[in-house]
């Protein structure tokens, strides 16, 4: 796949500034992507859900460029100016010249704003690198009115985002991605995500996702850490090998809406995850004792009361508590009563399988 066109230059004499702004979603992953290579190439295939609630919003202003630098950014993150940010920013654009040549010729300012309460624990990479990723692909269309198919537009903004950070790229799909190689979705592809809402049973369009916020802490291990010690993991090609079959299995469950198999190989991909952790040289430990905590009271009350309801877990201590629309009312209860005492400050996240990306009026 081959992104590089060094004909997207702009005039520059008629360059007039402008603002693009989209919304984009986080994803909750079912299979886990841990381990990559090469340019964020995946180990294994992976799934999740698209969120709707936990989510990015970020406004690109454009205008003639001010600064002699390649790239002449400035970034804003809940209105505060942050150099960081902006760094990290700086030097993925440097990496897209060659496909997207226009941004040295311009002056960016990004705002960009979280949905969710700042400082929640709460991975954002996902929704703020699709948004931006969504956000370039948007100026391009704008300026030389390319990718005006919506899946063309989609698969290179889902391409791009996997540039930016590998989960992302399945952020740009409503409800259901898959990213990466697999037999059982033979259009799936390591270099971008495709939807799959449609392939699986309606029910997990209105899937709820709440996410119990054990602790607010910052991860102590990131993620670009944790996939590169899955280099040196013992364990690293079995488990490979355990996605791939894992993933066929969670697609025919979630093509037959067999919320048991669903549940049981989702709750069984969030502690491999951990224990891959665990297993690492240095091993290291991401959940709480309130997270161990919540996972016994979800599953007695599963046990209890015969709900399907199963959590699964992102790199970090906070449960995701996945569930049909159809037992709403008893779950909520059982979180308000049960959940929330072990949650920091009572924090929880309501959220919903969701509609994916819009573009919003700047
Ligand atoms: O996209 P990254 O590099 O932040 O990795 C994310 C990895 C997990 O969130 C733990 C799993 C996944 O597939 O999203």
């Amino acid at each position: 796949m081959e992104y590089s066109n060094p004909k997207l230059i702009l005039d520059s004499s008629t360059i007039e500034a402008g603002k693009i702004r989209w919304r984009s979603p986080s994803n909750i992953a079912l299979v886990k992507y841990w381990g990559k290579y090469g340019q964020q190439q995946p180990r294994n295939p992976s799934i999740s859900l698209t969120l709707s609630q936990a989510a990015t919003d970020t406004t690109l202003s454009y205008g003639p460029k001010q600064a002699d630098r390649d790239i002449d950014l400035e970034f804003y993150f809940a209105g505060e100016s942050r150099p960081d940010f902006a760094q990290k920013v700086e030097k993925y654009f440097l990496s897209l010249l060659p496909v997207f040549p226009f941004l040295k010729q311009l002056h960016l300012r990004i705002d960009t704003d979280n949905s969710f309460p700042h400082s929640a624990g709460i991975a954002s990479s996902a929704s703020a690198m699709s948004a931006l990723a969504l956000i370039l692909c948007g100026m391009e269309k704008r300026f030389f009115n390319t990718l005006s198919e919506e899946s063309e537009f989609l698969q290179k903004a889902s391409y791009l985002s996997r540039l930016g950070s590998g989960s992302a790229c399945r952020s740009v799909y409503p409800h259901v991605a898959i990213w990466g190689d697999t037999a059982s979705a033979p259009a799936a592809s390591n270099d971008f995500a495709i939807p799959y809402a449609d392939e699986v049973d309606p029910i997990f369009q209105s899937y709820h996702d709440d996410i119990l916020i054990i602790s607010r802490a910052e991860k102590s291990v990131s993620s670009r850490a944790g996939h590169q010690l899955m280099e040196d993991n013992l364990y690293a090609e079995n488990r490979y090998q355990q996605a791939r079959q894992r993933l066929t299995r969670l697609i025919d469950a979630m093509k037959e809406g067999d919320l048991e198999t669903f549940g049981k190989i989702t709750e069984s991909e969030a502690l491999t995850l951990h224990a891959l952790m665990m297993t690492s040289n240095p091993p290291y430990l991401l959940m709480e004792p309130n997270s161990i905590a919540a996972i016994r009271k979800v599953q007695d009350f599963r046990a209890d009361t015969g709900h399907p309801l199963y959590f699964t877990l992102d790199a970090g201590p906070n449960l995701h508590l996945l569930y049909p629309d159809n037992i709403a009312e008893p779950v909520k209860e059982f979180i308000r009563t049960e959940l929330v005492p072990l949650c920091q400050d009572g924090l929880y996240i309501a959220d919903r399988c969701g509609a994916g990306p819009e573009e919003l009026e700047a």
